[in-house]
């Protein structure tokens, strides 16, 4: 999503784009390594759709380089790796509760998590216009504090949150016993860890034509998402000539599918049969 860049070039860094992995759409380790240079700090590894990025490979990456890892959790709060929680693998976990997500506030709310004592000292001066004592601002910052309000919707949903993220799985199951022998592709799992399913996304040829079947029966789909972050007019006249393959195909095939906590055993298969039948 746009906001990941956005982040950097807000800092005055440039965001340099590296490809995805075809089958999880997540960070290419592979590509992240190549694209390391004597200017490069930091990486965003963003774990799409739910699901975390490849965080071993991309966490000694960032050691071997003395790079910081930023995780941007905002699709996958409640995913694990290795047992271990989306955000709390990085020196920085983000996190969204924009209404669409796993947890989501009744406005725009947001988190940030930190391992490092002194990290978690300069973010919460940032969020409150540079200041820790009233009126005395040591440094340019925000405001970017978690209204309370949003705090407390989301206290009470986040009690629910794991209840929520396991009916997600359930959907995401019943997806793929549906839609088995339909020619598509489903999504990968990585084999490492829970994953929030934050979307389930599905690869064809024939995505516009399943959309467009799915649409006269009622039934929305997404395009998550149309066109890659080094194309879009923003940062496409400092990155002409870059290509990205996985990434490129990925825009033009990828379809997902309606997931929340509370979809139908009936509802799922209703989808399933139209697809079935339009995908072919
Ligand atoms: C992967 C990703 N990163 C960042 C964001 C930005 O979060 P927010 O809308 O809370 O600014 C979103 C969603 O909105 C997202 O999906």
């Amino acid at each position: 999503f746009f906001a990941t860049a956005e982040a950097v070039s807000y800092t005055g860094a440039t965001p340099v784009f590296a490809d995805i992995d075809a089958g999880t759409f997540n960070l290419d380790p592979g590509s992240f390594r190549n694209k390391i240079n004597s200017k490069t700090r930091a990486v965003i590894a963003v774990h799409l759709f739910g699901q975390c990025a490849a965080l071993d490979e991309i966490s000694d990456i960032c050691t071997t380089h003395e790079l910081l890892l930023v995780e941007d959790c905002a699709q996958a709060l409640g995913a694990d790796y290795d047992g271990v929680r989306a955000g709390s693998w990085g020196d920085f976990g983000c996190f969204s509760f924009y209404p669409t997500k796993n947890l989501g506030a009744a406005g725009d709310a947001g988190l940030v998590t930190t391992k490092h004592k002194k990290h978690d000292e300069t973010l919460r001066v940032l969020r409150h216009h540079g200041s820790r004592q009233t009126y005395l601002h040591e440094r340019v910052g925000w405001n970017s504090r978690l209204d309370e309000l949003q705090a407390a919707v989301l206290r009470v949903k986040l009690r629910r949150l794991e209840e929520f993220n396991d009916a997600r799985r359930r959907v995401a199951q019943r997806y793929r016993s549906k839609l088995q022998s339909a020619p598509l592709a489903l999504p990968s799992e990585n084999g490492r860890g829970r994953h929030a399913y934050h979307q389930f996304t599905v690869r064809s040829e024939r995505r516009d034509a399943i959309r467009e079947a799915l649409a006269r029966e009622g039934i929305a789909s997404s395009i998550f998402y149309p066109l890659p972050l080094h194309r879009q007019p923003a940062y496409e006249p400092s990155n002409r000539g870059l290509t990205l393959p996985a990434a490129e195909a990925a825009a033009k095939s990828v379809l997902s599918l309606p997931i929340h906590p509370l979809l139908e055993d009936r509802a799922i298969d209703r989808i399933c049969a139209c697809i079935q039948q339009s995908a072919r």
